[in-house]
């Protein structure tokens, strides 16, 4: 699929990797739906330039809030080309914590915004595309969703966030299989550690800690080349049901 005049619709597009991947369309001369629950961020964005963005407040946690989200952006870009799943915390703490064990309101939290918000928005978007006219290649859209490489070894005290990420890179196989006849792609990226608010948050010996963890390029990611998977994705039909890590050659150490 073409990524020039692309109509996309990014899940915390208003904040770091979903950010990057607005600026991204927005450069490539598209059009984008940002969802996110950051208020002034996506007004913002919008009053920059409102003919080529729509902010519409959403928790992806909300499934009535992701459905209507999805028809507003239908009515402003006409069609989805593509939806990227971006929003996402972090939920960090020990299940054994020092002030006790781990309240289920806090892993079904993580597990809420990260897991069944992606799944939200997914399976609205899938909605909406299964209804356009292909392109010739028979494509009707792409829906990259984003784990971590914390699906994969996560560290003491990823817990519900390594559950919720592990939960997207399960469901990247069977969503594109079941898609896969109305010609929608589903891909995911794992980033590794990556520059932004999520990450800023950290105190600066964790981040100092995660950077030397990485092999090569020994610093941490930029929210562009996370972008620019993105549009890559788009680009190469080929690239279809499975989970991508973007790390430096990261394996996150138990601590
Ligand atoms: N930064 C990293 O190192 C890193 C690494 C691996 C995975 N990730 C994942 O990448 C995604 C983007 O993270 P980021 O680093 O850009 O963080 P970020 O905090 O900069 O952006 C996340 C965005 O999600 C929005 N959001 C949070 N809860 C929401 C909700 N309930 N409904 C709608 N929007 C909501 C926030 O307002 C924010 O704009 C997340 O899923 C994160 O888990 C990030």
């Amino acid at each position: 699929m073409r990524f020039e005049k692309l109509r996309a619709v990014v899940s915390g597009g208003a904040s770091g990797l979903g950010r990057a991947v607005t600026d991204r369309v927005l450069g490539a001369d598209g059009r984008v739906v940002v969802l996110d629950v950051a208020r002034e961020a996506g007004q913002a964005l919008m009053s920059a330039a409102p003919e080529r963005v729509l902010y519409v407040p959403t928790d992806v946690r909300v499934e009535s809030e992701v459905d209507q989200a999805l028809i507003r952006a239908r009515e402003f870009l006409g069609r989805i080309d593509l939806a990227v799943a971006c929003a996402g915390v972090i939920g960090a703490g020990r299940v054994l914590g020092r002030e006790g064990p781990m309240p289920s309101e806090h892993f079904q939290r993580t597990i809420g915004i990260n897991l069944i918000g992606t799944f939200h928005l997914v399976k609205a978007a899938a909605n909406l595309m299964q209804a356009q006219e292909p392109n010739g290649e028979g494509e009707r859209g792409v829906l990259v969703l984003t784990a971590s490489v914390a699906a994969f070894e996560g560290q003491i005290g990823q817990a519900a966030y390594s559950a919720s990420k592990g939960g997207v890179a399960g469901m990247t196989l069977p969503l594109a299989r079941e898609f896969a006849r109305l010609g929608i792609r589903v891909m995911t990226i794992a980033p590794g550690i990556f520059e932004t608010a999520m990450v800023a948050g950290m105190t600066d010996e964790i981040r100092q800690s995660l950077a030397s963890q990485i092999p090569f390029p020994q610093r941490l990611g930029r929210p562009d080349e996370y972008a620019a998977l993105v549009r890559h994705i788009v680009e190469n039909s080929m690239l279809n049901g499975t989970t991508i890590r973007l790390d430096g050659a990261i394996r996150m150490q138990p601590k």
